[in-house]
């Protein structure tokens, strides 16, 4: 591919992720946008999968117990000139510390949030690693169909629970059974809501902003009460700004309803023209690779077990950063140093696997691997050496203290947990006081995926004690005296020995701040 090439087709891409809580829709919104892509052709086919009713012969046991797949993983489509990449983001049990990952593998985020509902705790903790990244968000209000709670409060509720100003890009007429269409301020035209198709249904306003045709919603006591709100919006609200949009500082807000597919295709065309092609990313000595750079690169995000015992292999996840891949190029992973020959790719599509062959910056490849790459792993071609910077360490939320069920099988316990430990499918931690293995992890997940990999892989059994969960609290070693510990907060290590402390609830954390208010604690991500 020559430079103009690449740069062409780099400039096509949109890499993003949706977040949100379970439930909102994410399923049906991304379901909405692989048939604008002609992906899907038959509705319902994500979904499927979601409820395991889609049997793929490969799938590990636990993704076949949960329905989750590995394909519903990265979807990608065309649409309007666009080559769109979709990262799932799994929600339920299924959230783990791969979810937050993701996000760093992403040019952008579309948040769905259900209108009666509001912001809702993961979309809160998805919402701060994308904060914390300074990547654009896009937010989509989902079920205008139903009724939900009033549009003034929610786009209030993103600067005051969230601390991103919202700017409306359009506005309900009506919700629930009153559900009449869509005031787009941005396109300055309404759109009419039908629950059977009757053809066009975009009404053009003029430049005063009345509408230029007959108007069927003129009777409507509640299009008075819009056009009221507009007003509103449009001399007290955030102004549209498009350099605060790309640094995260302003999110447009869409209204509309993803089971009806109301509002999804206007909202998919803005966010194609605002959402960003993917940038330069930085390295760990602290320059930048631009996405256009001739060289190939890229870095793991994620890291997909097989549980099948025939196939025991993995998926290694690579978001492609710059330039070209190509399959059966040799590229050489930074942290070993060594060349490696990447003839075992895979993309992934709604409906299928398919052997990728070429893909550029911003791509999401998949890897067949035998135990070669960890998280947050760096590959590239070219003479000089590259190491994009480290993934974030995600404070984890749920504990195991976790043992060799057969005392005899110490050497392969321990070999399993520093492997998966180094993998990044868990956290380890250490008592101070017993020299305990203590797990740590986001999501429930992790720990079955854990106890069964060690069992396939290592022929460990393992014995896991749920500890609930705790807060993770890391602590000044200068500040630290062992006497501090209690049995309300067990004094660990974390795996590079930075102790830390295992508090039992947030009283008990006050207690302590309490006790020791010269001693700072701190949380990681
Ligand atoms: P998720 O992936 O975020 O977890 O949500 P998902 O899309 O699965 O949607 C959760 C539920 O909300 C589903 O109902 C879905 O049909 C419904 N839903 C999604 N978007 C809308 C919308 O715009 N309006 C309305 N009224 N409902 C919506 P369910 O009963 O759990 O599933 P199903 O049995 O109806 O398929």
């Amino acid at each position: 591919m020559d430079t103009q090439t690449l740069k062409q087709a780099v400039e096509k891409r949109r890499t993003f992720a949706i977040i949100s809580h379970p439930d909102a829709g994410k399923t049906t919104i991304t379901e909405q946008l692989l048939l604008f892509g002609g992906v899907v052709r038959q509705a319902g086919t994500v979904k499927a999968k979601k409820s395991g009713n889609f049997a793929k012969s490969d799938w590990m046991e636990i993704e076949k117990k949960r329905g989750i797949s590995v394909t519903s993983s990265v979807m990608q489509f065309d649409y309007a000139g666009k080559r769109v990449n979709i990262l799932d983001t799994p929600g339920h049990e299924d959230f783990s510390e791969d979810t937050y990952r993701t996000l760093m593998a992403v040019d952008s985020a579309v948040m769905v949030i259900d209108s009666a509902k509001g912001i809702e705790p993961q979309t809160k903790k998805l919402f701060k690693i994308c904060k914390m990244r300074g990547i654009p968000i896009f937010t989509f209000i989902n079920k205008l169909d139903r009724d939900g709670r009033d549009p003034m409060d929610l786009v209030a509720e993103l600067e005051e629970v969230l601390g991103i100003e919202g700017y409306a890009m359009n506005w309900p007429i009506g919700m629930g059974k009153g559900l009449k269409g869509l005031y787009d301020i941005y396109n300055n035209r309404i759109e009419l809501y039908r629950t059977e198709d009757k053809g066009e249904s975009f009404l053009p306003l003029d430049e005063e902003g009345k509408l230029a045709v007959a108007n069927p919603l003129e009777e409507e006591s509640i299009y008075q009460q819009v056009l009221e709100e507009v007003e509103l919006i449009k001399g007290a609200g955030s102004e549209f700004d498009a350099d605060k949009i790309a640094h995260g500082e302003l999110t447009p807000v869409f209204f509309g309803s993803a089971l009806t597919n109301f509002g999804v295709k206007t909202f998919l065309d803005a966010y194609l023209q605002f959402a960003p092609a993917p940038s330069a990313h930085k390295t760990e000595a602290g320059t930048e690779v631009a996405p256009t750079s001739e060289n190939f690169s890229g870095f793991i995000f994620k890291i997909q077990a097989n549980m099948n015992p025939n196939h025991r292999d993995r998926i290694a996840f690579v978001r492609i950063c710059s330039g070209e891949f190509e399959r059966g190029m040799d590229v050489v992973l930074n942290r070993t140093g060594k060349k490696m020959r990447l003839s075992n790719s895979t993309q992934f599509m709604a409906d299928s696997r398919e052997t990728v062959e070429t893909a550029v910056a911003g791509d999401i490849i998949g890897l067949y691997d035998t135990g070669n790459f960890q998280i947050g792993d760096t590959i590239y071609t070219g003479k000089k050496a590259l190491q994009y910077e480290k993934l974030p360490q995600f404070t984890p939320e749920l504990f195991m203290r976790v043992t060799a069920k057969n005392v005899m099988k110490q050497k392969s316990f321990h070999k399993g947990i520093q492997q998966l430990v180094q993998e990044g499918a868990v956290q380890l931690y250490q008592s101070y006081s017993t020299g305990d293995y203590i797990l740590g992890a986001v999501g429930q997940l992790q720990f079955e995926v854990f106890q069964f990999r060690m069992a396939n892989e290592y022929n460990s059994e393992v014995l896991m004690t749920p500890m609930g969960h705790k807060t993770a609290r890391w602590i000044n070693p200068d500040q630290l005296d062992e006497k501090m510990s209690s049995s309300r907060n067990l004094l660990v290590k974390d795996r590079y020995g930075a102790p830390l402390f295992l508090f039992e609830n947030d009283f008990a954390e006050r207690w302590f701040k309490d006790k020791y208010p010269d001693v700072e604690l701190t949380s990681k991500l």
